[in-house]
């Protein structure tokens, strides 16, 4: 649970265009029944990910937080093609949870800027391209400046990548962010916990990256407590 004082309340979260949507979504939902304030970056090639995987559309430009929670909320939800059989979250959302959309190119947003102090960062799914841009430190839209920033002032940025195989320029660069302060934790659930659908899979992966934000979840019962 956060302390709502303190401005690790904000947690920044970019979804980029690399399969693997529903990470993001599942991750949403655990922060926001956290009290988070939520970050959402999005970039353009991720719409066509999240039309493709699960056939729909972010909230547009003027959504607000309560938009933008509902769409979190009901997008996960079973439907055509889409048999996710995630669990049941033990909680409701948080009642001061809020989540803020910002353009690709907002860069008057706070967090494009070491000034406004944050939980962290995650880029989930992370595509190969803005894992590339991060560690040449290109900055050419507001996920890569915000990821530069969290680099910079040593905060946590965490990185979901997503491809197979990996080429050696994308395991040159995953090795560059790591040396930079990056944690590179792939989207690559483990099976020693007898996952029974997809959601399980999908919750191994988001459990992790909520360990390394420091955040609790009742996600996956962690190995050895049992
Ligand atoms: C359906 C779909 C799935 C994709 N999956 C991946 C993927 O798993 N990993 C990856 O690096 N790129 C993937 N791509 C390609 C990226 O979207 C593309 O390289 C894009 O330029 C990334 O831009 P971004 O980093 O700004 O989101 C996929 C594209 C589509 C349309």
């Amino acid at each position: 649970m956060f302390h709502h004082a303190n401005p690790g309340r904000h947690v920044v979260l970019a979804i980029t265009g690399a399969s693997g949507v529903i990470y993001a979504v599942r991750l949403a939902q655990v922060l926001l029944r956290s009290g988070a304030h939520l970050h959402i970056l999005t970039s353009s090639a991720s719409q066509q990910v999240i039309a493709r995987e699960l056939q729909s559309a972010f909230p547009g430009p003027g959504a607000d937080s309560k938009d933008w929670i509902q769409f979190l909320e009901r997008i996960s939800e079973a439907g055509p093609g889409k048999d996710w059989n995630l669990r049941p979250l033990s909680s409701e959302i948080h009642a001061e949870a809020i989540v803020e959309w910002h353009g690709p190119s907002n860069y008057s947003a706070g967090i494009a800027s070491g000034s406004f102090r944050t939980r962290g960062m995650v880029i989930c799914p992370c595509s190969m391209g803005t894992l590339a841009s991060i560690s040449c430190g290109a900055s050419t839209n507001l996920i890569q400046r915000a990821a530069d920033v969290h680099l910079k002032e040593r905060r946590p940025l965490i990185l979901v990548p997503r491809e197979t195989p990996l080429s050696s320029i994308a395991l040159e660069n995953m090795a560059k962010l790591s040396q930079a302060g990056a944690t590179i934790l792939p989207a690559m659930p483990g099976f020693y916990q007898a996952p029974t659908s997809i959601g399980d899979l999908v919750d191994f992966v988001v459990a992790r990256i909520c360990d390394h934000l420091h955040v609790e979840h009742q996600l996956v019962t962690p190995w050895g407590s049992s």
